[in-house]
């Protein structure tokens, strides 16, 4: 069925939509994107999202294109339109079309598209089974906080992934992991303790992070934020990811070595529940 999408003001069918060539989106990744999930139609986390937005805008000097009220109702125009039960909202804004020169051109208006996926994500064989990782360096660029369209390292991460017969990567900088290709990573110690990284330019502060990690503390778990080691991790209880569409995926084996029983863990899997009880509650 063909989906439809919007692109700057209209509503069109997928195979109408169309962007100019010169769009800086295009030809220097100039843009920045959310990925919104969707749970029984709602939106998951909107105002995170929305915040995250504003912040990725203002530090690439682009502007929201239009009011926050107005971004929700293209969310839920979209959601209704296509008939969304269960699947994500992705919103780009691009710094839009003009010649190609690597200053930023003055007042050219920017691009701004949505579009949805249909998916499953409360059943997710992945999350159901753990996924398994192996380490890579993280060659990204210095500004990860961004959340920028600059994605190609981590697609060929998790290419490289694949290719050695596993789900995903874990980035490591200076023998600390810093996150997934598109998901934060954390171990939970022998201890009980969930370590995760500290925010900094060196990740993207996951929306999914801040509620899990406010789960967490409710739970009465102990968190740690901080750099943690491969070697660290290698010994760790269990691991997970989260993700606005992967929610809390348990982790069960990095770099060929099987963290406890090799099943989900339990503080994974208490997580995942609290996560999606408290994402159901909230959906707008
Ligand atoms: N990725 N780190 C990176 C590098 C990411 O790309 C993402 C999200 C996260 C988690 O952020 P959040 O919890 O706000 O989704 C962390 C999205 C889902 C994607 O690119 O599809």
């Amino acid at each position: 069925m063909e989906r439809t999408v919007y692109v700057n003001g209209s509503y069109v069918a997928e195979t109408e939509a169309r962007i100019s060539v010169f769009d800086r989106g295009f030809l220097f990744a100039d843009g920045v994107y959310e990925v919104t999930s969707v749970l029984n139609g709602k939106l998951i986390d909107f105002a995170g999202h929305l915040r995250r937005l504003r912040r990725s805008l203002n530090e690439l000097a682009l502007e929201m294109p239009c009011s926050d009220e107005e971004l929700l109702a293209i969310h839920r125009a979209l959601v209704e339109k296509n008939s969304l039960v269960e699947g994500l909202v992705y919103l780009q804004i691009t710094r839009g079309a003009a010649d190609r020169q690597f200053l930023f051109p003055k007042s050219t208006p920017q691009t701004l598209v949505l579009f949805t996926q249909a998916r499953s994500l409360l059943e997710n064989a992945e999350a159901r089974r753990g996924a398994r990782v192996v380490t890579v360096d993280d060659l990204r660029w210095g500004r990860r906080d961004i959340k920028t369209v600059q994605l190609l390292y981590a697609s060929m991460a998790k290419m490289e992934a694949h290719a050695r017969g596993v789900d995903d990567a874990w980035f490591v900088q200076d023998g600390m992991v810093t996150e997934g290709t598109s998901n934060n990573a954390y171990i939970v110690t022998r201890e009980g303790t969930i370590v995760t990284r500290d925010l900094s330019s060196d990740i993207l502060a996951g929306i999914t992070r801040a509620a899990v990690l406010e789960c967490a503390r409710e739970l009465q778990m102990k968190v740690e934020e901080r750099p943690f080691t491969v070697e660290e991790a290698l010994k760790a209880a269990e691991a997970f990811t989260t993700s606005a569409t992967g929610f809390v995926c348990p982790v069960v084996e990095i770099d060929g070595t099987v963290l406890g029983s090799g099943e989900p863990g339990a503080v994974a899997t208490r997580l995942r529940q609290a996560y999606i009880e408290a994402s159901l509650n909230s959906a707008i």
